[in-house]
This record gives structure tokens, sequence and C-alpha cells, in this order.
């Protein structure tokens, strides 16, 4: 099966010198819900980078938007902090404004200079952004009215929110001359490396908590048939150990039970039935008695925190053999220093191997040593916008994208 990557149109198709341009950058970091701060830069460092050249190259006025957490969850922050982590990374003071698209923001957008760079309030304040809905819908919402009459050209640079069908996303495109930035652009060469390679075998090791969403992405993979292996991690390898008739002990059905995961029971066995290429682990990490054990399925104790010394070693030589390896989410509980040896076990194996390989952002990007990597491998700043992409699902940013080349461009 093949995949289609539109042509997109990058910076380079437009005329952005000395231009206001609107940003929408991808900044939501993990933040510790206490005290608010910010536990990994990775996201800011990468798009300072990129803001900084563009600065360099094309001396615009940048206003630049972002998302950061849900409404109702600990993560969910004003992005404040981020901009001073933004001037640290661009060398260039980023003013930030707390508000949108009321009049301060709007006056602030109207005052700014080329070399200038003004960050505005976390966008989901606006009750709009959260809402998912056709380009053509999108492009009627204030946010995208309010902030387009203000400014030349929209670049979209969040890649890790291409999947999301909301106006700063999918709106401005059609309301304004657009392309996407050098973060998206690296984004969309690393896939398509991956997707021109037709080596195999191809390796997915999936872990984390968005179990959900790792579901639909086990689904895409199979009917496009493209993973040899998925090697199950965390929350995932509980739910398919489950659904393989396991006793995985009461103490972990509760886990699963208070994150909403035993009705994914079903659909889990479902995918076995059709003979998805689905491992899990052997043995793992667990607490008991305040000690830290290492426990065989068959006779699992105390709460799973981590993947075992044997499933580190058995998933290790798949690994070694892999020609495409693509990792998603972290092994166990990474937040517990006890328990980060599988995530990085599992990642001396992929510096170690010879596979191109993709990793997919957030968590598992902040336990990457920086210093073990090369250019067999790419440290995507997206996660599910990346995984439901490379396992065959249309984003939403890239049809606002060819819609508004068209539109704009006459492509
Ligand atoms: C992410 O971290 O995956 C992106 O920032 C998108 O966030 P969301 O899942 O809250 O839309």
């Amino acid at each position: 099966m093949s995949i289609n990557i539109p042509k997109l149109p990058t910076i380079r198709d437009l005329d952005i010198r000395e231009k206001k341009v609107l940003v929408r950058i991808d900044i939501n970091s993990p933040i510790d819900p206490e005290t608010g701060e910010i536990l990994d830069d990775r996201r800011i460092s990468v798009h300072g980078k990129y803001i900084k050249e563009m600065m360099k190259d094309y001396n615009p006025a940048l206003v630049l938007i972002s998302h950061q957490g849900r409404p109702g969850e600990g993560d969910f922050t004003s992005l404040e902090k981020h901009a001073e982590l933004l001037s640290k990374y661009t060398g260039v003071t980023v003013k930030f404004v707390d508000d949108i698209i009321g009049p301060k923001a709007r006056e602030e957008i109207r005052n700014l200079k080329p070399s200038e760079i003004l960050l505005l309030e976390n966008l989901r304040l606006l009750s709009e952004e959260i809402i998912e809905a056709s380009p053509e819908k999108q492009a009627l919402t204030m946010l995208v009215k309010k902030l387009s009459s203000n400014v030349d050209v929209y670049v979209n640079d969040a890649f890790a929110t291409a999947h999301r069908s909301q106006p700063s996303i999918v709106g401005f495109p059609l309301s304004l001359p657009s392309c996407i930035g050098p973060v998206f652009e690296k984004e969309i060469q690393a896939i398509t490396r991956i997707l021109n390679s037709f080596e195999s075998p191809r390796i997915y090791v999936l872990g984390g908590s968005k179990v959900r969403e790792l579901l639909r992405v086990i689904e895409n993979l199979m009917r496009n048939k493209l993973a040899d292996r998925i090697l199950a991690t965390g929350l995932l390898a509980h739910l398919f150990l489950v659904a393989k008739g396991i006793d995985i002990g009461v103490e972990n059905m509760k886990v699963l039970e208070e994150k909403g995961l035993l009705p994914l029971i079903p659909r889990a066995r479902y995918i076995l039935m059709r003979g998805a290429p689905i491992e899990t682990p052997i043995d793992f990490k667990a607490k008991i008695n305040g000690e830290v054990r290492n426990v065989y399925v068959g006779e699992i104790r105390g709460v799973i925190k981590d993947i075992g010394n044997n499933t580190v070693k058995i998933y290790g030589d798949l690994l070694k053999d892999a020609k495409v390896i693509v990792m998603r989410g972290p092994a166990g509980v990474i937040e517990e220093e006890e328990f980060r040896t599988g995530t990085l076990n599992l990642l001396e194996s992929v510096y170690k191997s010879n596979a191109f390989t993709l990793i997919a952002g957030g968590h598992l990007g902040s336990m990457v040593d920086e210093n073990r990597l090369n250019n067999r491998i790419h440290v995507s700043t997206g996660g599910n916008a990346l995984l439901l992409f490379l396992s065959g699902e249309e984003l939403p940013a890239l049809k606002a994208m060819e819609l508004s080349s068209k539109m704009f461009l006459g492509w």
C-alpha cells in the first residue's frame, strides 16, 4: 500500500521576507501539575532553532500561536514560561501577551515590526479551538477571522497537531496564503524516507499512556500491512495480555479499570484474532512490599511498572535485525527513577541497530540521549500525529494545506 504525501508549499514558495507571519507551532510540553514547571523543553528548543534560522533568512515579524494541554487537565497552563524558553533558544526576546484575539493581542500584532517575535496566550483558552470541524467551517471562527486580518501569511509548523481539525490548524489555510514551516518539512522528509523503504522487518515498539489511539494505529497498520512485528509495552501490553486470557493480577486490572481501558479488551481480542503480529512481554518489574522485583507472566504480583529483564533482552534481539523501527511511548513509569531502565535499554538497542528509526516525541523523546543520535535516527516532535500518518490516515493539516495551495498559489 502506498501513502499519498501531497506536494506541500514551504516557506521557499511564499514571500515571507519582512512580512507579518502567523506561525502555528506546537510547544505543548509535559508540565508538573503541582508547580506548573515545564518538565521537558525539547519541542520548544526544536522550534527555537528553526525560528532563529527563519529570522536570519527572512527577517519577518513573527506572531506565534500554540496550545498547551487541554482544559480540565493538569498541563493546561499559560504560555508565559514558554516565551522565556523561546527567547533563550532563538536569541531574540519573545514578547508574550496574555490574550489571543482581544484588543490587547491585536494591538500588539499591529505594532509588531520585522525582526520582532510575539507569542500569544494558550489557544485552547478559546472554546472554538477545542472543536474539530471541516476547514470550511473553521475558516469562519472568530480566531481565524480576527487574526487573519492582522497578518500577511500563515505558516503551519505544528506537525505534532496535524491530526487535529481545529481552527488554528485547518482554518487559516483557507483564509491566508499558507505553507508548512521547517519543522513540519523535516518531519515529512523523515516519514517519506520510512515509507519509501520496502525493507523488512519493520518493527513498531508501542507503549505510553494513549492506549485508545494506539489501538487505532495498530488497526491501520494491519489494514495497510505496514508492520512485521509490534512489540507492546506499558498499558498496551497489559491490555493485550488480558485479551490473550492471561492473569495480570487484581492490582493491574484495577489500573486498567481506573484508566477506563477495560472496555477496550474485546477490541484488543478482535485485533489478535485477526492475526496482528503483537508480541507481549514475558516478564515485568513490579514493586512488592517496597522492593523492586522481576515477576514473570503467569505469576504476576504487585503493580507492574516496567518491562522485565528478559523482555528487554528478547525485544532487544528482535530490534537488532530490524530494517525499520518506529518507537512510540515509554515502556514503563519513567517518572519513577527505578522504572526507567526498560525504556533506556530499548533505546540502547535502537542506537546500536542499523535500522532507519523514527522515535515519536513526547515523553519518549525526553529519554533520548542526543549524543547517541545519528542520521539514521529521527526524533520526531510528533506523537499521535506521526503514528496516525505512518499508519495510513489522512492528516487534516495536509488536506487543508492542499486546499490552500489551490486557492492562493494556483497549484
Ligand atoms: C501532542 O502532544 O500529541 C500534540 O501537542 C497534540 O495534543 P492533543 O493530543 O492534546 O491534541
